[in-house]
C-alpha cells in the first residue's frame, strides 16, 4: 500500500466516523463549543470570500463549478442556490450523505462520492477548500495537478500556510482535538503551492488569508494564463 493510499484511507475513515460527527456540527448551526465556534466562523469567512469573488466576475447562473472535497456542502449549497451549476464530491460517503440531506434541489448540486483524483469533466471553476491540510506536499501536488486539468478557467484552493511560528502549529493542532488526532494536519509553504500552480500554467489572481484564533486558511485563486 502506498503512503498516499494510507493517508487517504485514514482521512476517509476519519470523515466517515468521529470526523463526520465533529465537522457536521462545526459546519452546521447548532450548539458547539468555543473552539468549534471559532473554526465555524473562520471557515464561513473563507466561504464568503470565495462566493464574493465568483459573484464579482461573472453571473453565477453562467458558471459551471466543481467543488472537490465538498464536505457537507457549505460552499456547494449556497452556490447552487445563487444559480451556479455545481458538481460536488467528497471522499466520505457520510459527508456527501449529509450534504444531500441539506440540499433543497435534487439536481443541483450533483453530488457524488469520489476522491479528488477520481474526478473527471471540464469546469469553468474548480474549487478545493480546506482539503490539502490532510496531505503532505508530495501527495497534495498530484492532487492539485489533477484538479487543474479539470479547470478551463480557474482553480481556487485553500490550505493551512506554513510559517515559522510554533504557536501556529500548535493552534492548527486544535483542528483535531482528542481522538480525531487520527488525522494529521499538514502546513504548506505558500511559495510551494504557488510554484505548483505556476508550473501548471496558472497565475494567482487573488488571494486572501483568513485567521481566527483556531482557524487558518490561505486562499488562492489561480487563473489559466
Ligand atoms: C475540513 S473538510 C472541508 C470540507 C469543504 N471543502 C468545506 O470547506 O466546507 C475536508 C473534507 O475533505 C474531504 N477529503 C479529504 N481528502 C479527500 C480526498 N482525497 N478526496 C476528496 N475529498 C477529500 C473530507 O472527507 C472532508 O469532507
Amino acid at each position: 500500500m502506498s503512503s498516499t493510499t494510507t493517508d487517504k484511507e485514514i482521512v476517509r475513515n476519519y470523515f466517515n466516523s468521529v470526523g463526520f460527527d465533529r465537522w457536521r456540527r462545526i459546519y452546521g448551526d447548532g450548539e458547539v463549543n468555543r473552539v468549534q465556534r471559532d473554526i465555524r466562523d473562520g471557515h464561513q469567512q473563507t466561504i464568503d470570500m470565495v462566493i464574493g469573488w465568483l459573484k464579482t466576475d461573472k453571473a453565477l447562473d453562467q458558471l459551471m463549478v466543481c467543488d472537490a472535497g465538498c464536505g457537507v456542502g457549505s460552499l456547494s449549497l449556497p452556490l447552487a442556490a445563487l444559480g451556479a451549476q455545481v458538481v460536488a464530491s467528497d471522499i466520505s460517503d457520510q459527508m456527501v450523505g449529509e450534504a444531500k440531506n441539506r440540499s433543497i434541489d435534487p439536481n443541483n448540486p450533483k453530488f457524488s462520492v469520489s476522491d479528488l483524483e477520481g474526478l473527471s469533466g471540464e469546469f469553468d471553476t474548480v474549487i478545493c477548500l480546506d482539503v490539502l491540510i490532510h496531505y503532505p506536499i508530495a501527495e497534495a501536488e498530484p492532487m492539485i495537478k489533477h484538479l487543474a486539468s479539470l479547470a478551463t478557467s480557474r482553480l481556487i484552493v485553500s490550505f493551512a500556510p506554513k510559517n515559522p511560528y510554533y504557536s501556529l502549529l500548535k493552534r492548527i493542532g486544535e483542528f483535531f482535538p482528542g481522538p480525531s488526532k487520527a488525522t494529521r494536519a499538514y502546513l504548506h509553504p505558500e511559495s510551494e503551492i504557488r510554484k505548483i500552480l505556476t508550473n501548471l500554467g496558472f497565475k494567482v489572481a487573488r488571494n486572501h488569508f483568513t485567521a481566527t484564533q483556531f482557524y487558518f486558511s490561505r486562499l488562492l485563486e489561480a487563473k489559466r494564463v
